[in-house]
């Protein structure tokens, strides 16, 4: 299996964000994932969660992809929110879906973050770069991109392009 997945968690389906997810998918024939359309609520230390979206998603991806991107718009410094849900609710598989948890391990994970301007604050990609590290996932890497106006700059086709031909 050598298949990729890109996970958009950006608030709106069809804005800046899915403009990159777009322009990936349609390049190299990623599936993607728009954490949006999912029914994923806040992570619960009393589980209250469980028969939501989250698990079924997450098994999916463990059982059919070895590479993950995630793409998230740049808000208040940070992941989106969606992004920051799904995230915690990773928590889910240390705590209870064990066996699902493990199967992370060995695999890819990779980040993109979108904004309006060549500009993020450093360490944005911590959390990213962390969490991989602690659930046994290789880190591929991360950059930065932006949108102007609707549209990908050339510049930014660039700096994606270099970036997925490595994935
Ligand atoms: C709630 C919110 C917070 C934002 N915070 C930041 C920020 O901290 N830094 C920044 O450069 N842009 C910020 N922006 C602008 C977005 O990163 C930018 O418009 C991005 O392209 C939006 O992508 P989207 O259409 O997928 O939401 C913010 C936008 C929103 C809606």
């Amino acid at each position: 299996m050598n298949k990729t997945i890109i996970i958009q968690g950006s608030a709106r389906p069809k804005g800046d964000t899915n403009t990159i997810v777009n322009y990936i998918a349609l390049k190299k024939g990623y599936d993607v994932i728009d954490l949006y359309s999912k029914n994923i609520g806040h992570y619960d230390y009393n589980y209250k969660n469980e028969g939501d979206d989250f698990l079924p998603l997450i098994s999916n991806i463990i059982e059919n992809y070895d590479t993950i991107i995630f793409v998230t718009p740049v808000y208040w410094y940070t992941m989106s929110g969606h992004m920051k849900v799904f995230f915690d609710r990773i928590s889910d598989l240390i705590r209870i879906h064990k066996d699902t948890g493990r199967k992370l391990r060995g695999k890819n994970m990779a980040m993109i973050s979108s904004s309006n301007s060549n500009d993020v604050v450093s360490g944005f990609n911590i959390p990213f770069v962390e969490s991989a590290n602690y659930l046994g996932m290789n880190y591929l890497g991360d950059i930065h991109v932006w949108v102007e106006n609707d549209n990908i700059p050339a510049k930014v086709k660039g700096i994606i392009d270099d970036f997925i031909e490595k994935k």
